[in-house]
């Protein structure tokens, strides 16, 4: 039996290979539902407009809920040779139900129908990707609020730069991830046309109520081009990009982590349960965790690469080559969502090494105070960091910390040194100088928390 829904006018079998090739099965299957809520959908719309009568439609619509049922139950049987789910579902409704079954796809192509399913899709499972996201954000929160009081050493261009709370440093990125959250829900809002009743190009010749199709399948809105929508995949793309974001997001934190993690640094320790170890150096604890993480999370930017490879230079409209939409899609999904909830695990059961945090802070990373120390004492910036300068390099020549520098050694570089200097030289003391709104000060902190408690909140 030929169950394609091609093949009155072929005369020879499809070549195996290429059947092969052709077959979407393997992905496209995991939109089951979403092509029986079309169909579903696209039945009550065919039957308003008198083409299917009210028994053949609910018939038919009876005869998908079974149909569903059996991919619930994972009963559903594909037989050799099968395209992919829009013909599947097809020809389970022609053996449970009959002749209605054959009226269902009058107006309507697998060029909508494709569109259509994936755009439920997306709108029925990213929300799967914004909680883990939050539950991240969740986990970085509450280590913020418990270490508020964990001080280190933070860097620019991986030097030692200034100290900073560990919290602070926790929350950055948090800030990319509720900005990730923030991305994803204005692409949910683009996406949120509806294809169906665009037919293979040319649109719907029997007028079927687009807008009526569009709330049975809660889209707020329709398409307005039948040719623009089956060649379009932008939502697509949008999607891949966004994923690639959030994976560079995460491979940043899990490249922190693993320089934090090496012996060198010590700052954190991942947890057991997150690291692995070696089959020939029995000492070794490596953080594999994190090194998926990282490698995974360019991966996304490869495939989101690889699809835009795909759309560049397509003649308008459907071609085959939008297959491949699928594979992109939720293999994307599904490693995105992998990396996110090693992420959080690997984030809320590592250890922070409180004193090797604090005892890697130097009283050189104190130098930008020494001329903050002076501003407040009326010397103009510029002089302030020149003098500041003197005092590093003086130290450098004594072979001494800068703090071990006499109030009379300073004086000699500057009069405006006095005995109040004595209190540069405390990292708490330097930290809380940075009570501006998004500053490292405690209070700053505690600010970053309750705005993104408040916002998680409101979820
Ligand atoms: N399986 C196809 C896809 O995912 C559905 C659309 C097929 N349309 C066609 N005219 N061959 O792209």
């Amino acid at each position: 039996e030929n169950h394609k829904l091609w093949g009155g006018r072929f005369t020879c079998k499809t070549n195996s290979k290429l059947e092969k090739l052709n077959c979407s099965l393997n992905l496209d299957r995991r939109m089951y539902a979403e092509d029986i809520e079309g169909s579903k959908a696209y039945a009550q719309s065919l039957k308003d407009i008198n083409l299917l009568t009210e028994t053949e439609a609910d018939s038919i619509c009876a005869g998908l809920d079974e149909i569903k049922l059996e991919w619930d139950n994972d009963e559903f049987v594909i037989k050799a040779g099968e395209e992919d789910i829009h013909t599947v579902n097809e020809r389970r409704l022609k053996e449970l139900i009959g002749e209605p079954a054959t009226k269902l796809h009058v107006g309507r192509s697998r060029n909508d129908q494709v569109v259509t399913d994936m755009k439920l899709w997306l709108k029925a499972n990213l929300g799967v990707l914004e909680e883990k996201l939050c539950e991240l954000i969740q986990v970085i929160v509450k280590r913020s609020t418990e270490e508020i009081d964990v001080i280190m050493p933070g860097y620019t261009h991986l030097q030692r730069a200034q100290p900073v709370r560990w919290a602070h440093y926790l929350l950055s990125h948090a800030w990319n991830l509720k900005n990730d959250c923030e991305r994803l829900e204005n692409n949910i809002s683009i996406l949120d046309t509806m294809p169906l009743g665009s037919g293979a190009l040319a649109g719907n010749p029997f007028n079927v109520d687009r807008l009526e199709l569009a709330k049975k399948l809660n889209f707020s809105h329709i398409t307005q081009n039948s040719m623009q929508t089956v060649g379009d995949r932008d939502f697509i793309a949008d999607f891949l990009f966004w994923a690639s974001m959030v994976g560079i997001h995460l491979s940043r934190l899990a490249e922190d982590l693993i320089i934090f993690s090496s012996k060198e640094f010590e700052f954190i320790t991942v947890h057991e349960s997150f690291s692995t170890g070696s089959s020939l150096m029995p000492q070794k604890r490596n953080p594999d965790s994190l090194e998926l993480i990282r490698g995974i999370g360019g991966s996304l930017f490869g495939q989101c690469c690889s699809f835009m490879m795909v759309l560049k230079s397509l003649p308008s409209t459907y071609n085959k080559d939008l297959q491949n939409d699928k594979e992109s899609m939720f293999s994307t999904f599904d490693k995105l969502q992998s990396i996110l909830e090693v992420t959080t695990g690997t984030v809320k059961t590592l250890q922070v090494n409180v004193d090797k945090c604090r005892s890697s802070l130097s009283f050189e990373m104190l130098a930008t105070d020494i001329a903050y120390y002076l501003v407040r004492k009326s010397v103009p910036f510029r002089t302030a960091h020149h003098i500041a300068g003197k005092v590093v390099a003086e130290a450098e020549r004594k072979k001494v910390t800068i703090c071990d520098l006499t109030l009379e050694e300073l004086r000699e570089i500057s009069p405006h040194f006095e005995i109040g200097i004595g209190r540069v030289w405390n990292y708490e003391n330097s930290i809380e100088q940075y009570q501006a709104i998004g500053g490292t000060a405690k209070n700053s902190v505690f600010d970053q928390i309750n705005k993104l408690t408040e916002w998680l909140q409101n979820k």
